[in-house]
């Protein structure tokens, strides 16, 4: 069964798929993304991804490629071509191909393209998978609220993250706050059982789509969560700790640095988290949290 992908309006063998040299995603960086988890055949938040797709779009001025049920009926459609029950969609909207020139095209259609791999979700499985964070500077641009595909300060930290055996890298401001992790938002627990995670004010990270999900999971469940910055040291301190994102879902974390955070296994919030998203993703008759920007 060959990996299938999408490349604007055509369903391709995956290792055929291509786009143009002149390509402004490739050339420029000048296109956004979205990434969605399939678990047990359902899309995990696909109207928060597509909401914020739109929304990437409009910040950048990139026409939205067709519409709205279009592109779900194109998510479906890749998700019955590649017969995957478990994984994960990519799906990338350019400005366009054009003779290259920073200025955009007069005329340009944009490129969407969507590719598929699959995932497990063995949920005992990635409570035990416990990770380690390190930190690393914050290099990366201000607009931080748009998910571009440009992405190399995240590249440069992920790959400092891998050099040390760590999952993932903690991404550190001028005034030493955590803003995010290089895919995934980074969250603590403080020991009076909050949860903390930095606000999406001034454009400083990017509005997860997991983080809303949980935002509105945790009111329902009167778990309290406080968004504000938080310093590396008080990360260190932290009773439990966690980052979300569409593929981690909620991965749990012991190790900040050369600092242990709990019992070196996952915390007793994060399990809980974790399985109240999941419940939510797979099991809550369709119904899904909307994204808002604000
Ligand atoms: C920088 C950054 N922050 C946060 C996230 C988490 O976002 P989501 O929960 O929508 O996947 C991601 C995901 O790729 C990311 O790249």
């Amino acid at each position: 069964m060959p990996r299938i992908a999408y490349v604007s309006g055509r369903y391709i063998p995956h290792a055929d798929a291509g786009v143009h040299i002149e390509d402004r995603g490739f050339q420029f960086a000048d296109s956004v993304y979205e990434v969605v988890a399939l678990v047990n055949g359902r899309l995990c938040d696909e109207v928060g991804h597509l909401d914020r797709l739109v929304r990437s779009l409009g910040e950048l001025r990139i026409k939205v490629p067709m519409p709205r049920k279009s592109m779900e009926m194109a998510l479906r459609e890749m998700v019955r071509r590649n017969r995957i029950k478990n994984g994960m969609i990519y799906m990338q909207v350019t400005r366009g191909v054009a003779p290259r020139d920073f200025v955009f095209p007069k005329k340009s259609d944009t490129t969407l393209v969507m590719t598929m791999y699959p995932a497990k979700y063995d949920i005992p499985a990635r409570k035990a998978a416990v990770k380690k964070v390190i930190t690393v500077p914050d290099i990366r641009w201000k607009r931080r609220d748009i998910k571009t595909t440009a992405l190399i300060g995240q590249v440069l930290a992920k790959q400092a993250a891998a050099d040390k055996g760590a999952y993932e890298a903690w991404m550190v401001d001028d005034d030493g706050f955590i803003t995010e992790g290089s895919s995934s938002n980074a969250w603590i627990i403080d020991k009076n059982r909050n949860l903390i995670t930095r606000a999406t004010a001034n454009n400083s990270i990017l509005k997860g789509v997991t983080r809303s999900a949980l935002q509105a999971l945790c009111k329902k469940e009167k778990i309290k969560i406080i968004e504000r910055k938080f310093t590396v040291a008080e990360a260190y301190k932290a009773q439990e700790a966690f980052c979300s994102s569409a593929v981690a879902l909620i991965a749990p974390v012991v190790q900040i640095d050369d600092k242990k955070i709990g019992n070196g296994q996952a915390g007793e919030i994060t399990c809980k988290l974790l399985d109240l998203y999941m419940e939510y993703a797979t099991k809550n008759g369709g119904k899904q949290e909307r994204w808002n920007p604000a």
